[in-house]
């Protein structure tokens, strides 16, 4: 089966390494949209076009379904694109409710990009599960931009994180949520201006695990066959510099489990 994937760049290989460890013999079209990143800084009009594009040119390449590896784009676009399209999609949404379910007596802080952060759709969901209100929402702009030169736990990602929380109380945080597929890649540089042991949660797993249920209901099949190709705003990624970052980002995330 032909899986489609989309991002505003490599924020959303953290959705598809986790599709990987779960539907690990499918063929996987991953699309980066670096000529329009960052989606955080952009209007609802803008994310809905690329985002647009992304599953046109991903529907050329005669996928089965399409994931939208990106919580900004999911926020502000699925809803819409789901109507105009008659391909499965799947979003992610940041993952609130089980940070809630699992919140150990603690408050629960949720970092996304502007986008996500002032979307109802964010509103919504911890309407829903935060009876206790027990979660708060910071946007974190610049942190993107980091992601996309490969520049995880540098001085300047630290500086940058300092300035953000600033006198911030993070102790009464017990827990952490990736609300930014792009946030996973600084979980280093994260923990060390949290709280020790601060649980960290992310969207990944989840949204695999609604892919697979999603493509096990509609009977579609595997192919048996690995295959990852990667796209930057529909062009394909074939110079060894760009896939090379690619592949160490995907790696890193597997170390990142050991
Ligand atoms: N990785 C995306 C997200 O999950 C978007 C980041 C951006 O382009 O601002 O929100």
């Amino acid at each position: 089966m032909k899986i489609g994937m989309f991002d505003s760049g490599i924020g959303g290989l953290t959705v598809l390494h986790a599709a990987l460890k779960i539907l690990p013999d499918e063929a996987y079209f991953y699309y980066a949209d670096t000529d329009n990143v960052p989606y955080g800084e952009k209007t609802i009009e803008q994310i809905r076009e690329y985002s647009g594009k992304a599953i046109e040119f991903l529907m050329e390449k005669d996928c089965d379904a399409v994931v939208i590896a990106c919580n900004t784009a999911t926020a502000a676009a699925a809803e819409y694109l789901r109507k105009k399209y008659p391909i499965p999609i799947i979003g992610i949404e940041p993952a609130v409710k089980p940070a809630v379910e699992h919140n150990g007596g603690k408050r629960i802080l949720v970092i996304a990009t502007a986008v996500t952060a002032r979307e109802k759709k964010l509103e919504d969901l911890i309407s829903r599960v935060d009876n206790e209100g027990l979660v708060d929402v910071k946007a974190l702009p610049e942190l993107v931009g980091f992601a996309e030169h490969g520049e995880f736990d540098s001085p300047a990602v630290n500086a940058c994180l300092r300035k953000e929380f600033g006198s911030a109380d993070l102790k009464q945080y017990g827990t952490l949520v990736f609300g930014c597929t792009h946030f996973n890649h600084f979980r280093h540089a994260l923990e060390k201006i949290m709280e020790p042991g601060t649980l960290m949660i992310d969207g990944s797993a989840g949204t695999a695990r609604n892919l697979k249920k999603m493509l096990n209901e509609k009977g579609l099949a595997s192919e048996g066959k690995r295959e990852i190709h990667y796209y930057r705003s529909g062009r394909e990624v074939d110079d060894s510099g760009t896939l090379a970052f690619y592949e160490s980002v995907m790696a890193h995330l597997e170390e990142g489990e050991e």
